[in-house]
């Protein structure tokens, strides 16, 4: 029996197949040579929410679940949050390598000379309700980007293709701020090209009358850690829509519109919306009990906590917890913190909790720590899309590069009924 095989028999037929194992995984396609007979199909497999499917072979982040580990090519996230800045993380997951110093001034420069946004796009955005929702004005922006740019749908152009990942990265912070001035009746206010990624974001959110904005070293600092903690996840739901999207060769920005749309859930990047939400409507630390009485009654969940791949503390939630930190030490402490920690506490000693593995998610604390900045909930998932912009464009640029890929089409079980011929209005 040759090793790196499985062996399947089929009961309905008696025979049996040898299935090469590569990377730990057999390919579906194998399956069908699994037939009862020359007219059927062949076997597939059902994978609804794709619980068990790789979609790729990927080399940018990898996620171990069980131990809570998460590495953007190879480097610990911890290092990183600790030592990087946004924007090299951005090179890193983009390019595969950190840059060198030159490198690095060149990348930075390219991204903050890109952050303007065309006049068009403002009259655009100014067309929104006053009440419009910063992330559905974020996605339909990014979506009117694709317009702007007709060279864009060429995308087996290298030269042309980094032009449209950086034009990207540089004006999804633009779009995000503009987005939150005008919910707010804001005038918008433009890029300062002289100021860091998360310095200039900062600005055009908060700017008002002085000439320039002074930028909060402990915020800025807060935010970029953020930043690199959001910027790519593997093959999460966003970042799958992105593929699909992207397996059809669009321009990037139709296929990024479509990712941050799948974000806007909230199962996905609307959750730390919906933990403040929670958090607010528990009220107290002293009501955190009956909460967690609820969830267990399984009439709510508690937002922030469980994780599809993190069966231990997300990795991520560690890191922001002291971010938390030294945010509150700048802007005193957000009193739903104290509500999150007992809640924590109390998750994390019920066996509910245990059994099923539910830690706090990388949502669980960021929303607490926006808040305390002044960034309104409704924006929670604008930032979150401003750093897994990255992410999605590194994802997206490697299945363009994946001669494996081909336009994503899932088979189906159809169960519905069989032939039945149309009937007339009056016969039926
Ligand atoms: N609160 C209470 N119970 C939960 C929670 C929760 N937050 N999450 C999962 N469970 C329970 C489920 O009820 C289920 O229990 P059961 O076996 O008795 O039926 C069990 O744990 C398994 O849960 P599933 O829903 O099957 O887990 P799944 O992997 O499909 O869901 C998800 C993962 C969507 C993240 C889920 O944990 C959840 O809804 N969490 C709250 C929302 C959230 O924080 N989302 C952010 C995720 S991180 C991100 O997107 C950046």
């Amino acid at each position: 029996m040759p090793e790196n095989t499985l062996s399947v028999t089929d009961n309905r037929t008696g025979k049996t197949y040898q299935l090469p194992i590569e990377h730990g995984a057999i390919r579906a396609l194998d399956l069908r040579q699994i037939k009862l007979d020359a007219d059927d199909f062949g076997l597939m497999s059902y994978d609804p929410a794709f619980t068990n499917t790789a979609c790729t072979r990927s080399t940018i982040t990898y996620v171990d679940g069980e131990k809570g580990i998460l590495r953007y090519r190879g480097y610990p996230i911890e290092q990183l949050a600790e030592s990087s800045t946004f924007l090299e993380v951005a090179y890193l997951i983009l390019h595969g390598e950190l840059p060198d110093s030159a490198q690095l001034r060149a990348w930075t420069d390219d991204i903050i000379h890109h952050t303007f946004l065309h006049e068009n796009i403002k009259t655009l955005m100014e067309a929104f309700r006053y009440d419009a929702h910063p992330m559905g004005m974020f996605i339909s922006t990014v979506a009117a980007l694709s317009t702007f740019y007709p060279e864009a749908p060429d995308i087996f152009n290298l030269e042309n293709r980094m032009y449209q990942i950086k034009r990207l990265i540089a004006k999804v912070p633009t779009i995000a701020a503009f987005s939150y001035r005008h919910s707010r009746g804001l005038p918008y206010v433009y890029p300062d090209n002289d100021l860091s990624f998360t310095g200039n974001f900062l600005s055009m959110m908060f700017k008002m009358s002085e000439a320039r904005y002074k930028v909060p070293p402990a915020l800025e600092h807060a935010l970029d850690v953020l930043f690199i903690l959001h910027a790519d996840h593997e093959q999460n739901c966003s970042t799958n829509t992105m593929r699909s999207i992207g397996s059809s060769q669009p321009d990037p920005y139709s296929a990024l519109a479509g990712a941050a749309a799948a974000l806007y859930g909230p199962l996905h990047g609307g959750a730390n919306e919906a933990v403040l939400r929670m958090l607010n409507q528990i009220g107290t630390v002293g009501d955190v009990a009956d909460y967690i009485r609820r969830v267990k009654a399984g009439e709510t969940r508690l937002m922030g906590f469980g994780h599809r791949v993190y069966k231990n503390y997300d990795p991520r939630a560690r890191i922001i917890k002291q971010v938390a930190e030294e945010v509150f030490a700048v802007t005193g402490r957000n009193p739903l913190l104290d509500i999150a920690l007992e809640l924590e506490r109390i998750a994390l000693e019920d066996d509910y909790f245990v059994s099923r593995k539910l830690y706090p998610n990388v949502d669980f604390y960021s929303g607490i720590i926006y808040q305390a900045m002044g960034i309104p909930t409704t924006m929670f998932p604008v930032l979150f899309a401003i750093a897994r912009t990255v992410g999605w464009l590194a994802q997206w640029q490697e299945l363009l590069q994946d001669p494996e890929q081909r336009i994503a089409r899932p088979r189906q079980l159809y169960l519905g009924k069989g032939h039945r011929d149309y009937l007339p209005l009056a016969q039926r």
